[in-house]
């Protein structure tokens, strides 16, 4: 079984590091970890964010960790290369098109969330968010209007077989927990969002048991904070997704805690803190790593089949948050390599 590890730009190799002595300490013989360069850092090296060799060595694993891109001294670079290019070209490259975003307040912690704690008791809930298409991959451009005005432009759509392989997901999901599943969309101002919903209609024609309902974004975005825990499963579009798993991390309790799996058809997949790469924080072990380190999990389980080490590491994460091993994120003063020795000491 073969790990690529991607650590990336900023926090991400200080998380990573976390994560991956988490996974050694599981002690799997059949464990190969190997590394490679993603986003500014490997655009320094060798001229791009996602190298073909970095691409190479994700198709040769059966699974990739990967920990953050983003540098802000590469803003002025092209758009194809810039460092969040990595994510998005591994993503597409690689059909990762289902990402799977928990967001679970843990038991007895509820204090760390900053929504009051009868709120945030009930959440228990499950972003599905597509991947690989909207607006993140449609033209897009800034060009000069007749007028002599520039204007920046960004091409948003859904294919119908895109919307269906996504609901799928959802639909599924939502069978192997409280069967309700809700589509988050704007379809009372975007066509794309009246052919996703459309879509998810007919689809839910297959899973007679889930009970479905929809919310157009703004709406989930308040309800989120007002009353999280009526969502089960939430399915939604790339960028809907990307905004309100941020925010399904500060109802939890902090970014630094949230993990995600983005899978392909099958096993493989690509594990990742939902955070970035902290540039305000990066270089001084103050990052929290739990994201990553729940990620890891996450990649035992959907990977490799590994439930049994997966929720080892869960309840080591959770161990160590209620004996008041906490990061700066969360109101504490562990640093980054004290939360992994935490961790570690608890498996
Ligand atoms: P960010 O998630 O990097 O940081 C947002 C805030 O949360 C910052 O104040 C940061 O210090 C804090 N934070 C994030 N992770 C933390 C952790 N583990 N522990 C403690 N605090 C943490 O988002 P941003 O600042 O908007 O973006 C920074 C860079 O990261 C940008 O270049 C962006 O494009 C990139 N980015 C990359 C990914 C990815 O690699 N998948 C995801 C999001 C953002
Ligand atoms: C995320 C990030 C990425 C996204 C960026 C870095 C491309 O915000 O993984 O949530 O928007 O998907
Ligand atoms: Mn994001």
């Amino acid at each position: 079984m073969r790990i690529a590890v991607f650590a990336g730009d900023g926090i991400g190799p200080e998380v990573t590091e976390q994560a991956v002595r988490v996974l050694e300490k599981l002690g799997l013989d059949s464990l190969e970890l190997v590394e490679g360069d993603v986003g500014g850092m490997a655009y320094r090296k060798h001229g791009h964010p996602l190298p073909p060799q970095t691409l190479e060595t994700a198709r040769s694993a059966d699974a990739i960790l990967f920990g953050a891109v983003g540098d802000f001294s590469c803003d002025h670079l092209e758009r194809h290369l810039r460092p969040e290019q990595a994510i998005l070209g591994l993503r597409k490259e690689l059909g990762l098109f289902a990402n799977l975003r928990p967001a679970r307040v843990f038991p007895g912690l509820e204090e760390l969330t900053t929504l009051r704690e009868e709120v945030a008791r009930e959440i228990d809930l499950l972003i599905v968010r597509e991947l690989n298409g909207d607006v993140y991959f449609g033209e897009k451009g800034i060009r000069t209007l007749p007028d002599g005005r520039r204007q920046g432009w960004d091409m948003m759509s859904y294919a119908e077989d895109e919307v269906r392989r996504i609901a799928h997901s959802g639909f599924t999901a939502a069978m192997g927990r409280s069967k309700k599943l809700c589509s988050v969309d704007k379809a009372n101002v975007l066509e794309t969002s009246q052919l996703w919903r459309d879509v998810v209609i007919e689809v839910s024609k297959e899973y007679p048991e889930v009970e479905l309902s929809h919310m157009y974004v703004d709406n989930a975005a308040m309800q989120l904070v007002k009353n999280p825990g009526q969502f089960d499963v939430i399915v939604t579009g790339n960028l809907f997704g990307d905004i309100l798993s941020d925010q399904a991390s500060m109802c939890v309790g902090s970014i630094g805690l949230l993990a995600s799996a983005s899978l392909a058809e099958g096993t493989y997949g690509l594990y990742e803190p939902i955070h970035g790469s902290a540039p305000d924080i990066a270089g001084k072990g103050l990052a929290n790593p739990m994201a990553t380190i729940l990620s890891a999990a996450m990649l035992l389980r959907h990977s490799l089949g590994l439930e049994e080490q997966a929720v080892r590491i869960e309840n080591a994460v959770a161990g160590a948050l209620s004996a008041g091993v906490k990061g700066g994120d969360l109101g504490g003063s562990a640093g980054t390599r004290q939360i992994g020795d935490a961790v570690v000491e608890r498996l």
